[in-house]
């Protein structure tokens, strides 16, 4: 039975917690939080997709820490999950490294691409496994996707366009764009990610945005540039105005069909091809649980996990400054 540590119990320890909660051969042991009503599960934070964090897990049988550090030195433990706002990733994913655990960080990797590559750097020379959470790469529509890219199931991709917009979530970690980056970093670097895992590296990004909520940039439209796909686009931001919900969608047009997902239909996947649209029933359940359930069997098997390399996480992270350059200069940036 491998033991976990989950540090941060916000809405995305909360999240964690869930998944483990469905897994066997995996069990938390114990939970760490500054704040006493968290690690004592007396406070429930609800997410942007509905039913991902559900709350119903049993806080009595966890050893509880307040600082993060010191669930790191807990022997007992296997695994460390860090759910840390984002200036913390690096710092604590590196100490759990060397203290021999298993590490699950949350996205991003850290706030700047220098940072990410020294967190990368650390993963090399480990004797345990790191992985990022970016939970896209494990959406099961996505995961199609990506699948229906690889294998050209449709022909070449003509053009992919990814949307995840939204209102601001409040809160002193998302209202602070030193901590959390901006909607730029901390939002639609999911898509920025996708992007770079079914496409590879752009060799350069054009964006557009601006700053509402926080210090950093809020809303964007990006053009990531590919020599072999005319038109790759992603928007992302939580500039909307209260209410407005939030929407995850993308449409990609490949040479004989167009996917097309929307995370808000009552068929959230749908293909376009000879004048039929058809829905296409994918695996059940959200992107946190498959990715937690998919690192759990690495560390089972000893892989080190493919699908979210470090090196691949520390990229996005780089190509996200990149767009934030473009939007600061006005001009398209190589990456
Ligand atoms: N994968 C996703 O879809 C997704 C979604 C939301 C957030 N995130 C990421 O998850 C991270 C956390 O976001 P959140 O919304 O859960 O934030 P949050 O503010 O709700 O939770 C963070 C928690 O960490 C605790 N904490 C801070 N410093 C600590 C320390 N030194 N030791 C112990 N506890 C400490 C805080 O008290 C807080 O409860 C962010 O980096 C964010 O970008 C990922």
């Amino acid at each position: 039975m491998l033991k976990v540590g989950v540090i941060g119990i916000g809405m995305m320890g909360s999240t964690h917690l869930d998944a483990y909660a469905k897994l066997k051969g995996v069990k938390v042991t114990a939970v760490a939080d500054l704040i006493r009503e968290r690690r004592e599960g007396r406070a429930v934070a609800a997410g942007n997709v509905k039913g991902q964090s559900q709350g119903g897990v049993d806080f009595a049988p966890f050893r509880k820490y307040d600082e993060g550090m010191k669930l790191i030195a807990d022997l007992e433990l296997d695994i460390v999950d860090i759910c840390l706002p984002t200036p913390l990733h690096a710092k604590y994913a590196i100490a759990a490294l060397k203290a021999g655990k298993h590490v699950l960080t949350e996205k991003p990797f850290a706030l700047d691409g220098k940072t990410a590559d020294q967190l990368a750097a650390a993963a090399k020379t480990a004797k345990t496994l790191l992985m990022c959470a970016m939970c896209m790469r494990f959406w099961p529509a996505w995961a199609w996707l990506k699948d229906a890219v690889d294998k050209k199931t449709f022909g070449k991709v003509l053009a992919a366009q990814f949307r995840r917009v939204t209102s601001h979530p409040g809160g002193p970690f998302y209202s602070d764009g030193d901590a959390c980056g901006g909607a730029i970093l901390d939002l639609h670097i999911h898509d920025t990610d996708f992007i770079q895992y079914c496409f590879g590296m752009p060799s350069g990004v054009f964006s557009r945005g601006y700053a509402k909520d926080t210090t950093r940039i809020d809303h964007v439209v990006t053009h990531y540039l590919y020599p072999q796909i005319p038109l790759v686009t992603a928007e992302g931001g939580w500039a909307m105005t209260p209410g407005f919900g939030f929407q995850m969608q993308y449409t990609v047009n490949f040479e004989q069909a167009t996917a097309v997902f929307d995370l808000g239909a009552t068929d959230q996947l749908k293909v376009i091809q000879n004048g039929k649209t058809k829905a296409v029933k994918v695996k059940a359940g959200m992107g946190y649980q498959h990715e937690i359930a998919y690192f759990v069997e690495c560390i089972k098997n000893g892989k080190r996990p493919q699908v979210v390399e470090p090196a691949s996480a520390a990229r996005s992270v780089k190509i996200v400054e990149a767009e934030v350059k473009s939007i600061k200069t006005g001009k398209l940036v190589a990456v």
